[in-house]
C-alpha cells in the first residue's frame, strides 16, 4: 500500500535500447529513483515503425530515454536503409509520440556529425557535416527531434565503452587472443567514455528537471563526454598498461600494439579525424561533468 502511494508520485521513464551499453548502465542509476520500464528489440523494434503506435500506445511516460541505434559505423555503409531506418525515421515517429503524450525526449547522438576539418574541440553551435552513413542518419534523427518536440535533451557523447558489451576495449581484448601484433589508428581524435559515467550523468539532469519540465527553459543539445582527448593508439596503449598491472600474463599484456594511420587501415566508413567534443554547456547549465578517458578504461578493465 505505501509502496502503491510512492509509485505514484514517482516520475515514469521508459527507456528503449536497453540491451545496449548506455541502455544497460542506466539500469543502474534509474531504478533507484523512478518507475522505470525497459523496452528492448523485442518489445519495440525501430526497423518495424509500423507496429510503434501501437505498441507505445499504453505509455504515459514523463521521460523517454531513447539509447537504441544502429551503431555499427563500418556496417551502416552496406545497410543505409536499415541504418536511416533506425537512426531517423524511428526517431521521427518516436519524436512525434513522445510530443503527442508531452514526454520529455532524452535522446543519445555521436560525434560523428562532425566532419573532423577542425583541430579545437566541438562545442554545440558547431555546424555538423557527417561523413558517413551512420553519422549522416544520427544527425537526420537529431533534426526530427529538433523539429517535432518541445522538450528534448539530445545528448551526444563518444567512443562509449563498458564492461559487458562489445566496444573498442574488448574488441582489441579479443583481437590479442589470436594476433601477436595490433595496428591501432594514431590519427583520429576523440575521447572514450565508460556507459556508467554517461548513465549517471544522464540521471542527474533528469533528476535536476524532473519537477520543473513545463518551465524549463534548458531544452537542447549538450555534449557528454570527458575533458580530455585523445587517439585509438593512446586508448589502447593506455589500457594495455592498465591491463598489465591487473593481468600480466594475459594475451592482451603481450600484444605488440603498433600505430598505424587512417589511410592505411581501410576502414569501410569515413571517420573523422578530430572529433573531440567539449562538454563545457553540459558544466555551465547542469554543473556535471565526465572523468576523462583514462578513468574510463580503468574502470571497464578492471
Ligand atoms: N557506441 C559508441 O561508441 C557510441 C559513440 C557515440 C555515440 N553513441 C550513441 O549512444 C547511443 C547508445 O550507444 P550504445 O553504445 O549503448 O549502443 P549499443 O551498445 O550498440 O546498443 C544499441 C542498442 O540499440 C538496439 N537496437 C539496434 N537496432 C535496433 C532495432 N532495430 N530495434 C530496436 N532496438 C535496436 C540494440 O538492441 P540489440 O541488443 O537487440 O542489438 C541495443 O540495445 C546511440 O545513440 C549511439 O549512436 C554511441
Amino acid at each position: 500500500m505505501v509502496f502503491r502511494q510512492v509509485l505514484k508520485f514517482m516520475k515514469k521513464i521508459l527507456v528503449l535500447g536497453s540491451t545496449g551499453q548506455i541502455g544497460t548502465a542506466l539500469k543502474n542509476n534509474l531504478t533507484k529513483w523512478c518507475d522505470v520500464t525497459f523496452l528492448n528489440r523485442n518489445d519495440l523494434d525501430f526497423s518495424d515503425i509500423e507496429s510503434f503506435s501501437a505498441k507505445l500506445k499504453d505509455f504515459k511516460p514523463d521521460f523517454i530515454i531513447n539509447s537504441a541505434a544502429y551503431t555499427n559505423v563500418d556496417q551502416a555503409e552496406d545497410f543505409k536503409e536499415n541504418a536511416f531506418q533506425v537512426n531517423s525515421l524511428a526517431v521521427e515517429k518516436l519524436s512525434k509520440f513522445a510530443n503527442s503524450i508531452g514526454s520529455v525526449l532524452v535522446h543519445f547522438s555521436t560525434d560523428y556529425v562532425f566532419d573532423g576539418k577542425k583541430n579545437t574541440p566541438y562545442s554545440e553551435t558547431e555546424i555538423p557535416n557527417p561523413l558517413s552513413i551512420y553519422g549522416k542518419s544520427k544527425l537526420e534523427g537529431e533534426q526530427f527531434v529538433e523539429m517535432n518536440c518541445s522538450k528534448f535533451l539530445i545528448l551526444r557523447t563518444s567512443g562509449v565503452i563498458s564492461k559487458n558489451n562489445d566496444n573498442f576495449v574488448s574488441k582489441i581484448k579479443k583481437l590479442s587472443k589470436t594476433k601477436k601484433k595490433l595496428s591501432v589508428i594514431n590519427d583520429q581524435i576523440t575521447a572514450l567514455n565508460f556507459s556508467s559515467y554517461i548513465s549517471e550523468a544522464t540521471s542527474k539532469i533528469l533528476k535536476q528537471i524532473e519537477d520543473n519540465t513545463e518551465n524549463e527553459n534548458r531544452w537542447g543539445i549538450y555534449h557528454m563526454s570527458g575533458s580530455e582527448a585523445g587517439s585509438w593508439f593512446d586508448f589502447a596503449i593506455y589500457a594495455q598498461k592498465i591491463n598489465l598491472l591487473r593481468d600480466p600474463s594475459s594475451s592482451f599484456s603481450q600484444t605488440k600494439i603498433l600505430p598505424v594511420a587512417s589511410r592505411e587501415f581501410n576502414q569501410k566508413a569515413k571517420r573523422p579525424n578530430y572529433s573531440f567534443l567539449t562538454s563545457d554547456k553540459l558544466k555551465n547549465n547542469f554543473d556535471i561533468s565526465l572523468p576523462n578517458w583514462e578513468k574510463s578504461i580503468s574502470e571497464v578493465i578492471g
